[in-house]
């Protein structure tokens, strides 16, 4: 048996109509837009952005933001063609297995995981942060033992705990709530872009790049990027290097454009809907992020700002208390809308794996009634309930980018090797340029993961080594291609979880 094994594209189709395994094709693009948009724009602009002008680049943070959408938006391009030819539930996992083999598949799967739950609790937290800062303003204190950053964040563990149950109930009933949800964001964003417009004060700009200096506590290899410690550089902030390692962090404000692609068998018209929602909703948050970024550092000097909750900040800084207050509540509903998105990615992701058998099979039966699978949501919804509320507040942004990446990186050289494989399929998207554009894609994501610190590679190999025995121990063996069922499954699908 070879972990190298694919399965065909019209093996994952076929699957993809059998009754016990059906969710509901109900999304259109506009759907599929506000999805993206809703999971997209989050914890990454209302907080990361300002921290990384304030530590790592001043005004050229535009640059970082410009330098990581032009990552996204290869990236993107080639989950838009996978998308469009694969139409079936659990993304780049999907398109992996068609092209990579199993144990890409799996390893793929495994990184979603990663950066979807990973993310969700993370932005859980910082939901939960902005609640407290809220609630402050209105006089309300919540207790400091069950608040953000103590040890059982309460708010975040609720927040979590009350999306399972509307993820759980159905998509449609979801996609309501998160219309209304994307709504008040993007109103709150576009609210920072006009009203700071006429406070910037152009003095600001200066310096652009500010000079390089090496960072604080440059000692710590762990905390180093990768690639300075591979090379034995100082680590440095400001400067040519401060743009890149911004780049690198600011990335995670992009995460989220590819779970469209995890809800693809829930879209009336995948073809051309999700190229449409993928690319759409990465434009959109770009055209947002670097208006807020020219706003942002030209209203307070880039050494002036504050790292926690700048875009509410920068208004207090300006005499405008009130604006500051009307934020803090769009970044609350606004990162609840990404939890929510982020949780039905995850479901969809293990939804697929089970469905293949790399996980128990009995996990992936969808609810008859509600259409979405339950078991899943809910177990997905606990455990992200459980990081959100018990893990320290931290470094998780970058374990999130480095799954994020990885994931990136190898659909991008997947673009390729499936149109060798399988010239015939029908593409009703491409990537111009391949060969070309694809590998360029993987290239700069193998070169934001280098900026990457050591601390992370070193955690991130610990949970691949998690993901590789759960692999050998499991699937290797049990899953569909290795059983051979495939064929049988297609007629009927067996009520019992395999073997
Ligand atoms: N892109 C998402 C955010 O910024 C993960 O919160």
């Amino acid at each position: 048996m070879s972990v190298w094994r694919t399965k065909s594209i019209e093996q994952s189709i076929a699957e993809g109509d059998e009754p016990e395994y059906q969710l509901k094709k109900r999304l259109t693009a506009l759907d599929l837009t506000v999805f993206g948009v809703g999971v997209v724009i989050g914890a990454g602009i209302f907080t990361v952005a300002g921290r990384a002008a304030h530590t790592l680049a001043g005004p050229a943070i535009l640059i970082s933001f410009v330098i990581a959408a032009i990552c996204c938006g290869l990236a993107a391009l080639c989950y838009a063609e996978f998308a469009s030819t694969i139409p079936v539930s659990g993304s780049a996992y999907t398109f992996s297995y068609a092209t990579l083999g199993e144990l890409v598949a799996w390893i793929i799967g495994w990184d979603l995981l990663l950066e979807l739950m990973l993310g969700a609790a993370v932005v859980a937290q910082g939901w939960s942060a902005y609640l407290g800062v809220l609630l402050d303003r209105l006089g309300i204190i919540i207790p400091e033992s069950v608040a953000y950053g103590s040890s059982f964040d309460l708010p975040a563990f609720l927040l979590v705990a009350v999306l399972t149950v509307l993820v759980s109930i159905g998509i449609q009933e979801s996609m309501r709530v998160n219309l209304a949800l994307v709504a008040v964001k993007v109103f709150i964003v576009l609210f920072v872009i006009v009203a700071g417009i006429g406070f910037i004060k152009s003095a600001n700009y200066t310096p652009f790049i500010p000079d390089a200096v090496p960072t604080e506590g440059a000692g710590s290899t762990l905390e180093a990027p990768l690639l300075q410690t591979l090379f034995g550089l100082t680590p440095s902030a400001f400067g040519i290097g401060g743009i890149l390692a911004g780049a690198s962090l600011v990335f995670f404000a992009y995460i989220g454009f590819d779970v469209v692609a995890t809800t693809a068998e829930e879209a009336r018209n995948p073809a051309k809907d999700l190229p449409k929602g993928i690319l759409g909703s990465l434009l959109i948050c770009t055209i947002l992020y670097c208006a807020v970024a020219i706003v942002m550092t030209g209203m307070v000097r880039y050494d002036q700002l504050s790292p926690e909750a700048s875009l509410a900040k920068v208004f207090e800084d300006v005499g405008k208390p009130g604006y500051a207050t009307l934020i803090a509540a769009g970044a609350v509903a606004g990162l609840t809308t990404v939890v929510m998105t982020l949780l039905i990615g995850s479901s969809r992701v293990v939804f697929a794996m089970s469905r293949d058998w790399l996980l128990p099979a009995s996990l992936g039966k969808t609810n008859a009634r509600t259409g979405t699978p339950v078991k899943i949501t809910v177990g997905i919804g606990l455990l992200v309930a459980l990081t959100a509320a018990l893990t320290p507040i931290g470094k998780l942004e970058y374990m999130i980018n480095i799954g994020t990446l990885t994931a990136f990186f190898l659909v991008s050289l997947a673009v390729p090797v499936l149109r060798r494989r399988r010239p015939d399929f029908d593409r009703p998207f491409t990537v111009p340029f391949s060969p070309w554009l694809p590998w360029l894609s993987a290239a700069i994501c193998a070169y934001l993961m280098l900026t990457l610190p050591l601390e992370t590679w070193i955690r991130f190999a610990i949970w691949m080594a998690l993901g590789f025995g759960i692999y050998f121990a499991y699937g290797y063996k049990r899953s569909r291609l290795a059983l051979g069922a495939h064929e049988d499954a297609r007629a009927s699908v067996p009520s019992k979880p395999a073997p």
